[in-house]
């Protein structure tokens, strides 16, 4: 059955003209791109994003990073795509992450690693209803 999930192309990513480069692999992989747009995070925003990580010790380095210039949210569909999206990131730490997943070719570090998806149904949710009202998910 057909799945939605959320994902993020992170500002390090943004800046270094890699937009194109990670949308081409997300369609390769079979994802619909539903709904896309470009966003700046203020870092209340991020923090309100990140809310999960915020007894972690980098979570004041993460939400300044997430705030420091313009990201693409965006909401993708296919079969299975919450595991899916996650298997073509690769690993966190991109140091980690096997050849031919973006993290490997577009990461620099694991703050600064490049893409963002949701890690299960309940978070895609939250995270879907942080970036987009339901007039924008058709
Ligand atoms: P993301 O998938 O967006 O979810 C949480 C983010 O926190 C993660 O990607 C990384 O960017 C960041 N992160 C996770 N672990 C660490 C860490 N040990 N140090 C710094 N940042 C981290």
């Amino acid at each position: 059955m057909s799945q939605r999930t959320f994902s993020i192309i992170k500002p390090d990513a943004v800046r270094k003209g890699y937009t194109g480069a990670i949308l081409a692999e997300i369609e390769k992989a079979g994802f619909k791109i539903v709904s896309i747009k470009k966003f700046s995070l203020s870092k209340a925003q991020a923090e309100g994003f990140y809310h999960v990580h915020a007894a972690r010790p980098f979570f004041g380095s993460l939400t300044d990073f997430m705030s420091n210039g313009p990201i693409f949210p965006m909401v993708l569909e296919k079969e299975n795509a919450i595991a899916d999206l996650r298997k073509l990131m690769g690993a966190t730490n991109p140091a980690n992450a096997e050849e031919g997943t973006i993290r490997k070719q577009f990461a620099s570090s694991i703050e600064e690693n490049a893409i963002h998806g949701s890690d299960a149904e309940d978070t895609a949710a939250f995270e879907i209803g942080y970036f987009f009202a339901g007039v924008e998910l058709k």
